[in-house]
């Protein structure tokens, strides 16, 4: 790219001209959720693409998000600035293995977390988000068998909150796997009034912590509504842009990661995304996602069934 380019400027006119719309998750870099048409969680990314009437569709997230959007939009051209923005728990759940497991439990009903391939879609019965797991799962009469993938932490932890037994797919992020429970205990110690936000993907023990757990959606309006100053965001800390730009009077802390030099409160794959790469994907139209009209035909049906059941 040119460095004299006004990337923002240009990206403004690009989405103008074509009539495209920027959606953006709130794991991406600040200066991307700013230049977003909409910023939102994994559901708000598929209602939003669902509804839109833009003639192409920006995904600034992971693959998933991109191929959902498609899934429910194959009229539409679907862009992502980052072909290799992959996701570590849709990479948990291989298809075929899934599939195989799927049929090892013919009596079952499979619900999938929308972090998934459209392949594992395909075999599922019902998608859902962290935002409207629990209300799905508690759609199902008790006695119904249900598998939950690919998530381990966020399976158990619905488990829990709706006294299920779910089959549960033993997969996680790469992320919330990394926040360290004493860590969190250490730094509470610290800011004795902070509470503590956490994601459903967090391991049980950090969920224990929590003075409350939700979707990134869920995490933010809960921090913008409480009284207090101090929170300890237990989640990637892209979140933490909206919630300071909502809250600038409030103090938000990261929670640490077990490897305080990692730097892995950081999704490596959501950063692989740029204002650049966004400005020549717009430009040139590409990367494109595309999906097996096959797998799109099957795939289309648990994510349409999640969308009609969600406000
Ligand atoms: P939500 O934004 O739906 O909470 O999901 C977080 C996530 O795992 C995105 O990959």
């Amino acid at each position: 790219v040119d460095k004299s380019i006004d990337l923002k400027a240009a990206i403004d006119s690009l989405r103008k001209e074509k009539n495209a719309v920027i959606l953006a998750h709130y794991y991406q870099t600040g200066d991307i959720q700013d230049i977003a048409d909409y910023v939102g969680d994994s559901l708000a990314l598929a209602q939003w693409a669902a509804k839109t009437e833009a003639d192409i569709i920006v995904l600034c997230g992971v693959h998933f998000m991109g191929e959902t959007a498609k899934i429910l939009c194959p009229d539409k051209k679907v862009l992502v600035p980052d072909l290799n923005a992959g996701c570590s728990l849709a990479d948990s759940c291989p298809a075929d293995k899934f599939a195989q497991f799927v049929k090892e439990h013919p009596d079952h009903t499979v619900i999938s977390y929308v972090n998934t391939t459209a392949a594992v879609k395909a075999v599922t019965d019902i998608v859902v988000t962290s935002t409207n797991a629990k209300q799905i799962v508690e759609s199902f009469p008790k006695d119904e068998k249900l598998i939950f993938g690919p998530d381990r932490n966020l399976g158990n932890y619905i488990n829990s909150v709706t006294n299920r037994n779910m089959l549960l797919w033993d997969g996680a992020c790469h992320v919330h796997e990394q926040f360290s429970v004493e860590k969190i205990v250490e730094l509470k110690k610290q800011y004795p009034d902070a509470l503590i936000l956490a994601h459903p993907e967090c391991k049980g023990a950090v969920l224990a912590l929590a003075d409350f757990v939700g979707s990134t959606a869920a995490i933010l309006k809960y921090a913008v509504k409480s009284d207090k100053k101090n929170f300890i965001v237990s989640t990637e800390s892209g979140i933490i842009h909206e919630m300071r730009k909502q809250c600038p009077e409030k103090n938000f802390i990261p929670a640490p990661p077990i490897d305080s030099t990692c730097g892995c409160n950081e999704c490596n794959f959501m950063r692989l995304n740029t204002l650049e790469k966004l400005y020549n994907c717009l430009k040139y139209e590409w990367p494109t996602i595309e999906v097996d009209e096959a797998v799109a035909k099957e795939a289309v049906k648990p994510i349409k069934r999640m969308l009609e059941v969600s406000e």
